[in-house]
């Protein structure tokens, strides 16, 4: 059965209205991201890094999956093989869209973590540093993001994937932050074929075997189509 392994980054959930980050008007052009996406900046001031992803929580539950989303979500269905998506969203509209098969490599927005006894749950619309954690009791409550300079989650299961696909694409993604940012180098030397679908050339474009360039909504779908074999 063949195996296709397609990476997400912001630009999938771009024409949602979620903003991308190292774009003009990005995230980490309004924010500084040592003060609200690192373990320093929670342990400095937790209400500021709560209230930034209650923020992008709030927006997150406002958006829509678009084309895009709803394509990739159509080829797990119809494919016929497996279909993974790993995602550094941590957005839900993959999943809104009907996609399965979803690997969180950076956390989501939905998931509340206890720091103290690594307890998981849902997270509430807005979390703040009062809310204690429901099994320990600890005042230790943070998002269930993984920040810069922690370990993103699934990495053995990830290259197991990467190593052993027919086809690795990479959809609108920088290509800036690794592992992630390494995954088309990795699965290049491992053989496997490899596709971007970006807005523009990222900043690993050299690791692709081919790319085409546009907006997620309209080439996501077409691109589908044809994987489909649909003209
Ligand atoms: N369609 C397709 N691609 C798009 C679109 C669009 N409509 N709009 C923007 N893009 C592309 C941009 O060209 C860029 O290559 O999406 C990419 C967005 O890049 P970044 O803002 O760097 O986002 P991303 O690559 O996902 O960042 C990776 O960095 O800050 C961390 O944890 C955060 O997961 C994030 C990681």
């Amino acid at each position: 059965m063949s195996h296709i392994v397609i990476l997400t980054g912001a630009g999938i959930s771009a024409e949602s209205r979620l903003g991308t980050f190292r774009e003009k008007d990005g995230l980490w052009t309004k924010y500084d991201l040592n003060e609200v996406a690192t373990p320093e900046g929670f342990a400095r001031n937790p209400d500021l890094v709560h209230a930034f992803y209650n923020a992008r929580r709030a927006n997150c539950r406002n958006a829509q999956p678009n084309a895009a989303h709803a394509a990739l979500a159509r080829l797990q269905k119809e494919h016929g093989g497996r279909v993974t998506i790993v995602t550094q969203n941590v957005d839900d509209l993959h999943e809104r869209a009907g996609a399965t098969d979803v690997i969180h490599m950076h956390g989501t927005l939905s998931g509340a973590l206890c720091a103290a006894c690594d307890h998981r749950w849902t997270a509430p619309l807005a979390m703040s540093t009062d809310d204690p954690c429901p099994t320990c009791k600890e005042m230790a409550t943070r998002p269930d993001i993984v920040w810069f300079g922690e370990m993103p989650y699934h990495m053995d299961e990830i290259y197991h994937h990467l190593t052993g696909a027919d086809l690795f694409v990479a959809i609108g993604t920088s290509g800036n932050v690794y592992p992630a940012a390494g995954f088309a180098a990795e699965a290049q030397s491992a053989g496997v074929e490899t596709i971007e679908l970006n807005l523009e050339p990222s900043a690993t474009a050299n690791s692709f075997d081919t790319a085409r360039f546009g907006p997620a909504t309209r080439i996501v779908p077409l691109w589908v189509a044809e994987i489909l074999d649909e003209r």
